[in-house]
């Protein structure tokens, strides 16, 4: 069987990054060179600023950095001498052309893969990392086997990632599962093995799960879209106990209580963010479409349209809580990122609500502990609209610190659950605001009876008003 020694990973961003470092940090003995055509982020990735947050992942990329674990833009050469090929690139949604809006853009994928092909001079084991529509694999392959030789092989395997951001690095080290798919060939099932050979370096070897290709390919989609459906399932029921009184975390903890359903992942929220859950319910969508299932692809889609309404409810609960209008008023958004403990704004509901309490004539301060100001301003600031970053200049502004931020507002609206949000001095934050003032908790974090008994007239999603 082969022995992977020498890995390449083609793509340093959320998923490459984290992944191949853990993957260098367990096994000392194989190198990995994670490159990338971006030669800022590579230059990130080897100074002391790494290019994306993570909790602990600084510590375990100190630790093999320069031993065993390399980051380059020569892409190349990576290819050349690596065994095996993680191919980790974006797959954003199309935006144009047949698909747009539903379909994955594969340029990024194919366009490695042709590298693979006219660079190596040996046979390797590509593996698809990226989340992609099934049957991606089955392109790469076609690429890749037509430059095969007699003595230039290639098997391509799927290995779909599975971490979450805020917890990549433990969701790493201690994987609930570990998915290879392949050919069900004699080579493709070494090819297998040999990558489930490196996992078992420190992931016991039950949890890793060998499937075929495609079954690996569409449990990736799967597991996004059913996650994601729980948090619209929750989120559906939340806008029913606001109208009936009933407390939606009382009625989550209760259904969670049934082992068949579990307590995990069944938080009410303003809505569900990330580069993962949308993208991978537009590609099940856009599959079922494709297979001629218009019913398959409408139960889908509900998933996405029901996240819509929640964040649109709940800025129009906003609206209707200040006397159906806040223009000019000033409202005080605390957290920017899709979740808490990251840095990564990619689909953040903040960027919804921002975006209509400014088309509502808002001032709109925001305060995040860790998103970057330029990445703000390029999240609600129309691209090609070349005003359009003054005019909202002239509504937003971004502060350095939470009390900031609420000084003389009308309402401080909760995006995102950062842990240093529970600890504010609500009663400073109240006396410098204006009065009422009005706090609307779109987490479900904050204790509204210790709010309520400062002065504040609180919301909080799912709760009785
Ligand atoms: C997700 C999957 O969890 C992960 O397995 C996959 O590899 C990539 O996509 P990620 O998007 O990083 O991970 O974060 P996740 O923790 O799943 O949260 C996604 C969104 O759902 C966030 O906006 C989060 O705030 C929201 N969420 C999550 C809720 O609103 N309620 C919940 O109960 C859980
Ligand atoms: C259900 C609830 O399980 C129970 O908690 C509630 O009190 C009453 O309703 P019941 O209808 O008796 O109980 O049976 P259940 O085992 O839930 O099955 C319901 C249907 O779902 C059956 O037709 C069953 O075959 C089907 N089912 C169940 C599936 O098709 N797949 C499954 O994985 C589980
Ligand atoms: P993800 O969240 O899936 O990891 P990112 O966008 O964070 O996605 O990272 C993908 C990375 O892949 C980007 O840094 C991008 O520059 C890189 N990339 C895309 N295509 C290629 C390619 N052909 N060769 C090398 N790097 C690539």
């Amino acid at each position: 069987m082969t022995q992977v020694k020498s890995i390449c990973c083609i793509g340093a961003g959320y998923v490459g990054g984290p992944t191949c470092a853990v993957i260098a940090y367990k096994c000392p003995e194989i190198k990995v060179t994670i490159v990338d055509v971006n030669e800022a982020r590579i230059a990130a990735w080897n100074s002391d600023e790494l290019p994306i947050y993570e909790p602990g992942l600084e510590e375990i990329v100190m630790a093999c950095r320069d031993k065993n674990l390399f980051f380059s833009t020569e892409v190349d050469q990576a290819i050349d001498q690596a065994d095996l090929i993680f191919v980790s690139v974006n797959t954003p949604t199309k935006r144009a052309g047949v698909g747009a809006g539903r379909a994955a853009d594969l340029a990024y994928v194919e366009s490695a893969t042709r590298r693979i092909a006219q660079v190596a001079k040996s046979s390797k084991i590509v593996v698809e990392k990226s989340t992609v529509p099934c049957r991606t694999a089955e392109s790469m392959r076609a690429i890749l086997e037509a430059n095969a030789t007699t003595d230039l092989h290639f098997d391509i395997l799927s290995n779909p990632e599975f971490l979450a951001e805020g917890t990549a690095i433990q969701d790493l080290l201690k994987p609930d599962r570990v998915l290879i798919g392949s050919m069900q060939t004699p080579e493709g099932i070494c090819a297998q093995q040999a990558l489930a050979q490196v996992y078992t370096h420190w992931v016991p070897q039950e949890r890793v799960i060998t499937t075929n290709l495609w079954s690996s390919e569409l449990s990736k989609l799967a597991a996004n879209a059913m996650l994601a459906q729980r948090i619209s399932s929750v989120n559906a029921l939340s806008a029913i106990c606001e109208a009936t009184g009933a407390d939606v975390d009382e009625v989550a903890f209760a259904c969670g209580r049934d082992s068949r359903l579990g307590s995990k992942f069944l938080k009410a929220s303003v809505g569900f963010g990330g580069s993962c859950f949308q993208k991978d319910i537009l590609n099940l969508v856009y599959l079922a479409e494709q297979m001629n299932l218009p019913e398959v692809a409408a139960y889908w889609y509900q998933v996405i349209l029901m996240n819509e309404h929640q964040k649109k409810r709940f800025v129009s609960n906003i609206l209707s809580t200040l006397f159906n209008t806040i223009t000019n008023k000033k409202i005080c958004v605390l957290g920017f990122a899709f979740k808490k403990d990251t840095g990564d704004t990619r689909e953040s509901a903040a960027i919804t609500v921002v975006k209509d309490l400014l088309q509502e004539q808002a001032r709109v301060v925001i305060y995040d502990p860790k998103v970057a100001d330029e990445q703000i301003w390029m999240d609600v600031s129309e691209p090609g609209v070349l005003d359009n970053r003054a005019m909202v200049g002239k509504q937003l502004t971004i502060c350095k610190d939470a009390y900031e931020a609420a000084k003389d507002a009308d309402a401080v609206v909760i995006l995102t659950e950062w842990d240093e949000f529970k600890t504010l001095d609500y009663q400073r934050i109240y006396q410098d605001m204006n009065k009422p003032a009005f706090l609307f908790d779109g987490r479900l974090m904050l204790d509204m009876p210790k709010l309520k008994a400062i002065g504040f007239k609180t919301q909080a999603i799912g709760k009785p008003c």
